[in-house]
């Protein structure tokens, strides 16, 4: 018995030892991430970066060595192999090779390497994760001229090619080149600098402020905040002048669990220079952020239907249009927005994906409308933004203003609906020519 102790105590002790011996796995940043739509990378990201990126995500137990051995070198190998955090370097259509290679290998049982996945069930490859792979290369549809797929919003828009190749921030968070098609969340008009802000988020964001899944908001969640300066015009209404930057917030508890959950990074300026001059930076965003902690450091109110039992973190009044309307613009694109400082009301122009699809072609000037482009002018009265001294964000909608554009430019319907219970208001028909015009001729809100 004695004897038997005595091994025990030797192999624990050797085992402590051997926890000591512990050669590092380097870790480093995303230098050049795969160009891919979020819904894409994001399950590369929960699946495979364990192993085939920069990034270094343990679980307790693979800590422990030998298994910790084993471990560091199926990482190293597989980085030697692929590595998704800087294959971003390669032509696009390297890339696609890499995914598809990258699929087959899933579809195979390959990957995530068996072993693996018996121990850490999370980054098994579901069905859906599979299909949602498989959909965004399908090899037989067409692709945009950049070679990009479209980021399946339906609006079929190629990105721009230029925001791929935007520098990354300081800290290494990635620019988001789609910012462009994701959809409004809120407006502010921020009187304490003169600036207007759209705050937009990716799919994921929007479908946690619908269905009020936001304490906290789920990873993947993505937010742009674009500001503009405010200038008025003869009308007497303030509209989005110069572009001054855009900001995004990436969620992610794990990986940026040292800057509150949140991935920060601002583009300032037309040529959208990363801002800050080394990952400090990030500490102004935090610190400014941490009054709102209670609400997962988000400042926004997100228009939305939903309630929430927890105080005032979502904007039930702006949300308020009747489900009688032949549309729901406020699940559109944005335009532009303006203010009426006398009236103090504020309205967002918004854009069908068909309309959207001029707009992004058309810079400083009224768009050439095609046919079937629907506009909508959604006009609130303004209230100060319970969040921050100097806002203002949208209150009850006061109005909203329909324009459809047929066939022959020139035949389009105007229908306006307004009052307490926004049903539609009878307009001469001359008016109702006059006020689409006005809507169609606005140029839309500058961006890179
Ligand atoms: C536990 C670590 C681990 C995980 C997780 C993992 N892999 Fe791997 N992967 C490896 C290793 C190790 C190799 C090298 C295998 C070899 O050649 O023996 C590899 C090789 C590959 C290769 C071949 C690359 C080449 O050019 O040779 C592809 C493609 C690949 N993995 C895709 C994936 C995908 C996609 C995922 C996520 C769904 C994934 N892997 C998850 C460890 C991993
Ligand atoms: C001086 C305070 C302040 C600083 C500094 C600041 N923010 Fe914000 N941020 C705000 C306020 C207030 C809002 C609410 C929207 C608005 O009116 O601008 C906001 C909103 C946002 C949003 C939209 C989501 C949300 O939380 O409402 C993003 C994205 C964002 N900020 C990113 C950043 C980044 C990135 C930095 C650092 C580079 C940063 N912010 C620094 C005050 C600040």
């Amino acid at each position: 018995m004695k004897t038997f102790l005595k091994l025990a105590m030797t192999g624990v002790i050797a085992l402590a030892v051997l926890q000591l011996t512990r050669p590092s796995i380097p870790s480093g940043p995303m230098t050049a991430e795969i160009q891919a739509p979020p819904q894409v990378r994001q399950i590369l990201e929960k699946d495979c970066y364990s192993c085939h990126s920069n990034q270094r995500r343990l679980a307790w137990f693979d800590q422990i060595v030998p298994g910790y051995w084993l471990v560091r070198h199926d990482i190293l190998t597989a980085r030697e192999h692929l590595n998704f955090s800087s294959l971003g370097q390669k032509p696009v259509a390297a890339q696609r090779a890499t995914l598809y290679e990258a699929i087959n290998m899933i579809q195979l049982g390959a990957m995530p390497l068996p072993q693996f996945t018996a121990l850490h069930p999370d980054a098994k490859v579901t069905p859906e994760e599979l299909a949602a792979l498989k959909l965004y290369l399908a090899p037989w549809a067409n692709v945009g001229s950049t070679g990009i797929a479209s980021n399946g919003d339906g609006s079929g828009s190629a990105l721009k090619a230029s925001l791929a190749a935007i520098p990354m921030e300081f800290n290494g968070l990635q620019f988001q080149p789609d910012f462009e098609t994701w959809k409004p969340m809120s407006f502010t008009d921020r009187g304490d600098n003169n600036t207007f802000r759209a705050i937009l988020g990716n799919d994921i964001a929007i479908k946690a402020a619908m269905s009020g899944n936001i304490a906290p908001w789920p990873d993947g969640t993505r937010f742009a905040k674009i500001a503009w300066q405010q200038q008025e015009r003869s009308d007497g209404q303030i509209y989005p002048g110069k572009f001054v930057q855009v900001e995004f917030m990436v969620k992610d508890h794990y990986l940026y669990r040292e800057t509150d959950g949140w991935g920060w990074g601002r583009w300032h300026g037309a040529d959208l220079k990363p801002y800050g001059a080394d990952s400090r930076f990030v500490s102004e965003c935090t610190g400014c952020h941490q009054p709102v902690r209670g609400d997962d450091f988000v400042y926004t109110l997100p228009i939305t239907a939903t309630k929430s039992g927890r105080g005032e973190v979502v904007n039930n009044r702006a949300s308020a249009l009747p489900q009688s309307l032949p549309y729901q613009p406020l699940s559109w694109n944005v335009i532009t927005m303006m203010v009426d400082p006398k009236a103090r009301t504020m309205a967002t122009l918004f854009g069908n994906d068909a309309a959207m699809q001029v707009v992004r072609t058309t810079a400083d000037k009224a768009p050439a409308y095609a046919a079937g482009s629907v506009l909508a002018l959604v006009t609130w009265s303004q209230r100060e933004d319970p969040h921050w001294f100097g806002g203002r964000i949208p209150d009850n909608p006061l109005s909203v203003e329909f324009v459809e554009i047929d066939a022959s430019q020139k035949a389009r319907t105007y229908r306006c609906y307004d009052g307490r219970l926004l049903t539609e208001h009878p307009v001469p028909i001359e008016d109702g020519i006059k006020r689409s015009a006005t809507l169609m001729n606005l140029a839309p809100a500058t961006l890179p």
